[in-house]
């Protein structure tokens, strides 16, 4: 198994360049088994996501080529196949995504339930929910989500929670319904916007993305196009909290400032200096970092996808800071790890209080999930002596090239086997 080692204590300086948004990517990548002709999409993420995705899609019958590391091509013309099984599914949250794209392709797919990152219970009520709004039946059968319609049309939903997943699988099974179908409390992270961006240049009628309120007129025929993927903000967000936690000096680059207004909100609480540019941001920091409290929420809001890396910075904060969890039940697994490295954290419930330490030392830990991962990673860099991170796969699959780009900045990181 492979594992990253840390030698820490090393401040990091110069550029990084952010790859495409993962999130997007997973959304669009299925997308694709809309169109009636060939797509291209580019600027997709290096992760093991996107290859996950792509094999699906190949499985499904559709011609995957990429024309190079990031740019694929995909004609979806040849698929017959609404199945994605078990072994398809179980690596990536996003398989769920194939219900709601099969499901518009050609009224019926048949899904098992996703994998993806352990947060406790990760439902699908919310997708149930709204392809029954657009129609469909949805039987539960021999552990398979099967979803199936005669034909679709358009329906009210409203979301009892905000739900990324759902607002996604509703639109991908929407836009060729018959009539309007309005989802009400959607999700409105940047990755919707994307998505719908795409839907739209391929002929579909999706107006409100971005608000709570999303209204999709059906239509008949989507065509291919050539898209290219927005750049990650949970990417971006982890490099900065690294400069932040190694006193460092990083422009990231390759970025839209304005997804990732909450995370500068609070690294500049924490003390650090954020340059704003149309294309890239500057962070610097000169002190250690100071206690800050932290919830999360949907977009607009910080991002639970950045909650453990934060919470990596402020273990060595001064004072104590509060995170409190607002989306997941249950994502503060990577505590325990950071406690291995001499954090000082409490847990209740939702809640984790962090009572910042001098300085953390370097040690033996795990990746529990992704963001998780990236958190390990955060505080091997800014910790004592040598931190070995095992379970890396969870972080391969969101993160591009993370040793190479970390390399670049002065970071004393490998990859071992
Ligand atoms: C997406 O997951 C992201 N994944 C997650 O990022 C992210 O943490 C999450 O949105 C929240 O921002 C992808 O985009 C592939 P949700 P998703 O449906 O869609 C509850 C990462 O690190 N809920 O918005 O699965 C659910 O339990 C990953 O990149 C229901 O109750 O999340 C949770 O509490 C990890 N019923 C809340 O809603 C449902 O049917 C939000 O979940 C669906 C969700």
């Amino acid at each position: 198994m492979e594992k990253f080692v840390i030698n820490g204590g090393k401040r990091l300086c110069g550029e990084v360049r952010i790859s495409g948004a993962k999130n997007s990517a997973v959304a669009i990548l299925p997308g694709v088994l809309l169109a009636e002709s060939p797509c291209v999409i580019e600027n997709l993420p290096e992760i093991s996501d996107v290859r996950s995705v792509c094999t699906v899609l190949s499985r499904l019958g559709a011609n995957v080529e990429f024309l190079d590391n990031t740019t694929v091509r995909i004609d979806p013309t040849g698929v017959k196949a609404f199945t994605v099984t078990e072994e398809m599914s179980k690596s990536m949250r996003a398989s769920s995504y194939f219900m709601g794209a099969l499901l518009g392709r050609m009224n019926h797919s048949r899904v098992a339930p996703p994998g993806g990152c352990d947060f406790g219970v990760r439902p699908i009520d919310l997708h149930i929910k709204g392809f029954e709004a657009l129609g469909a039946k949805v039987m539960i059968e021999d552990g398979m989500v099967d979803v199936k319609a005669d034909a679709l049309s358009g329906g009210y939903v409203y979301l009892d929670l905000v739900s990324v997943g759902a607002t996604v699988n509703i639109m991908l099974a929407a836009v060729k319904a018959n009539g309007v179908t309005v989802i009400e409390n959607a999700a409105r992270e940047p990755h919707i916007v994307d998505l719908a961006n795409f839907l739209n240049s391929m002929g579909a009628n999706i107006m409100g993305a971005g608000t709570n309120a999303i209204k999709i007129r059906g239509v008949e025929h989507l065509h291919g196009v050539d898209y290219s993927i927005i750049p990650d903000q949970i990417e971006a967000g982890t490099y900065m909290a690294a400069a932040v936690a190694t006193k460092g000096d990083v422009l990231v680059t390759n970025v839209i400032p304005k997804h990732l207004e909450s995370i500068i909100v609070k690294i500049r609480e924490m003390g650090a200096k954020v340059e704003e540019n149309d294309e890239s941001v500057r962070v610097s920091m000169d002190t250690r970092p100071r206690m800050c409290k932290v919830k999360t929420m949907p977009h607009p809001g910080f991002p639970t996808d950045m909650q453990p890396q934060v919470a990596a910075v402020l273990t060595v904060g001064e004072g104590t800071s509060i995170i409190n969890e607002g989306v997941w039940d249950s994502r503060f697994r990577y505590v325990e790890q950071l406690s291995l490295m001499g954090a000082e954290v409490q847990v209740d419930g939702k809640r984790a209080f962090i009572n910042g330490v001098e300085k953390l030392s370097g040690t033996r830990v795990r990746a529990v999930d992704l963001r998780a991962g990236a958190a390990m990673i955060v505080a091997g860099l800014m910790a004592e002596g040598e931190t070995i991170i095992e379970d890396i796969e969870h972080i391969d699959r969101g993160y591009e090239n993370v040793v190479g780009k970390f390399m670049a900045l002065g970071a004393d990181i490998k990859r071992i086997n």
